[in-house]
């Protein structure tokens, strides 16, 4: 009988151990490390026989290396398409992060119903009945999507031998389970095999695959950092699930741009590509309300208004409390301190709240100026007139600093029926006989003096 082997390995880093810790000498966590059931002998076995088929590569110059852009599979879908960088690369591995009931597998039956291709939708958490009641929902008909239920790797590369099918992806990576490894499924040296399984699958086969992970409360792929590294392309669905809105962002990218970002909205017949995200931004409210500034900002290549609204009110405790969604705290407290020092505003005793709407997080800094006209809006409450915007960064000396892209910007706003636009005039405008009238100022008081 094979001599059963024991090893501990980090939740949190895939580091492997001797003998348990309660810290992790490699990443720091505590309480991370769990003993997980190996089996030596018959990896060892499997992995000569691996060696024994590599192809061995030579040194090549690199200028002789063929230059052409890698051929790119569109998916029918422009949200997933942009962020991926123009389609699916032949032979990588794609992880789609998110928390459960987000929408992953909605958002991936949808797509491989949507494309014109074979593939094969393998699931280890749904039974057939379930994926095909999905489907129905969905209501996107397709002769080429074949649905597998299984979770044995070994098994699930026989039947795509059988079907070949042109894209795979499997729902999911915590499910699954490999003979070469003891321990059971979703620990990290099952998801680490299964991983290095799939990966070995698409780059000889070219097939690309899809890989669903789950993620933990602190917003990891559970199973580890290990597992992005291992993958071309880590994307993640985010979102409030009580809002209609998720948010498609690449985190990793080897075959493009990972600042780019797909928004989708939740509807009870699957998910919707929403190609003009700075309609659905703003809100519709007619009314004029304080507190409230837009913020010209980009996203990727995307140029997207936002709303930004702050509620400045007396601290009842001593304390005061400074409470942000989807904005960096320490950023809102240096404004604060900088409106505070450079400005005269005395904010010190006051409770500040600041919210980002639509459920989304931004870290662009060009939202600065937007950030400080809604705090200081609602200090004063005065109204902002709805058809101004904001596109600049604050320094720490309360001086308007550029930010890039700019023309990009005004034309969005413009677009969108803006009339005034507020930027650094130290900004490099190329724009000519723009309709809408650019304000240009370098300190906070020329802000306040043209808002209040
Ligand atoms: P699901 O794709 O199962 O999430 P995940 O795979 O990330 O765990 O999505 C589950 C949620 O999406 C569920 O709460 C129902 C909702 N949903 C819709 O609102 N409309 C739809 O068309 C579908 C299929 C799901
Ligand atoms: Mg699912």
């Amino acid at each position: 009988m094979a001599k059963v082997k024991t090893t501990f390995f980090c939740q949190n880093c895939g580091s492997q151990f001797a003998k348990w810790q309660g810290q992790c000498s490699s990443c720091k966590q505590w309480n991370t490390i769990v003993e997980e059931v190996i089996q030596k002998e018959v990896k060892a076995n499997w992995q000569k026989q691996e060696k024994s088929v590599s192809r061995v590569s030579k040194p090549t110059l690199i200028h002789e290396i063929s230059s052409e852009t890698e051929k790119r599979l569109p998916t029918s879908d422009s949200e997933l398409d942009r962020v991926l960088g123009g389609g699916i690369v032949p032979g990588s591995l794609i992880l789609l992060g998110g928390e459960p009931g987000i929408g992953k597998s909605t958002l991936l039956l949808q797509i491989s119903l949507k494309l014109p291709y074979k593939t094969l939708y393998v699931s280890g958490e749904e039974s057939q009945k379930q994926i095909k009641m999905r489907a129905e929902r969905i209501s996107q008909k397709n002769s080429n999507c074949l649905v597998l239920t299984e979770t044995k790797t070994q098994n699930i590369f026989k039947q795509i031998a059988e079907v070949e099918p042109d894209i795979l992806v499997i729902d999911s990576i915590q499910t699954l389970h490999s003979d070469y490894i003891e321990s059971s499924a979703g620990s990290i040296s099952q998801i680490r095999e299964c991983t290095t399984e799939l990966i070995k699958f698409a780059k000889e086969s070219g097939i690309p695959v899809f890989l669903i992970g789950h993620i933990t409360k602190d917003g990891n792929i559970a199973g580890p950092k290990i597992l992005e590294h291992m993958v071309d392309t880590v994307l993640q669905f985010e979102g409030d699930r009580n809002h209609v809105y998720r948010i498609l962002r690449s985190l990793k990218n080897r075959f493009g741009s990972t600042s780019e970002l797909g928004i989708y909205e939740m509807l009870s017949d699957g998910l919707r590509e929403v190609s003009n995200p700075s309609e659905i931004l703003i809100s519709k409210n007619a009314d004029e309300l304080s507190g409230t500034a837009i913020a010209a900002t980009l996203e990727g290549a995307r140029p997207l208004m936002i709303e930004i609204q702050a509620l400045v009110s007396t601290a009842v405790y001593g304390t005061p409390q400074r409470s942000t969604t989807g904005y960096n705290a320490k950023r809102l407290n240096m404004l604060l301190a900088v409106l505070e020092k450079r400005a005269g505003f005395k904010l010190a005793a006051k409770d500040v709240f600041l919210n980002i709407t639509g459920g989304i997080s931004i870290d662009d800094t060009a939202i600065d100026l937007a950030v400080i006209a809604a705090i200081l809006s609602s200090n004063e409450d005065e109204e902002i007139s709805k058809t101004n915007c904001f596109a600049a960064e604050i320094g720490l000396a309360g001086e308007i600093r550029p930010v890039n892209r700019i023309d990009q910007r005004i034309l969005e706003a413009e677009k969108l029926g803006f009339t005034t636009f507020f930027t650094s005039k130290h900004n490099k405008i190329s724009l000519k006989n723009t309709k809408i009238k650019i304000v240009l100022i370098s300190r906070i008081e020329d802000l306040v003096s043209h808002l209040f």
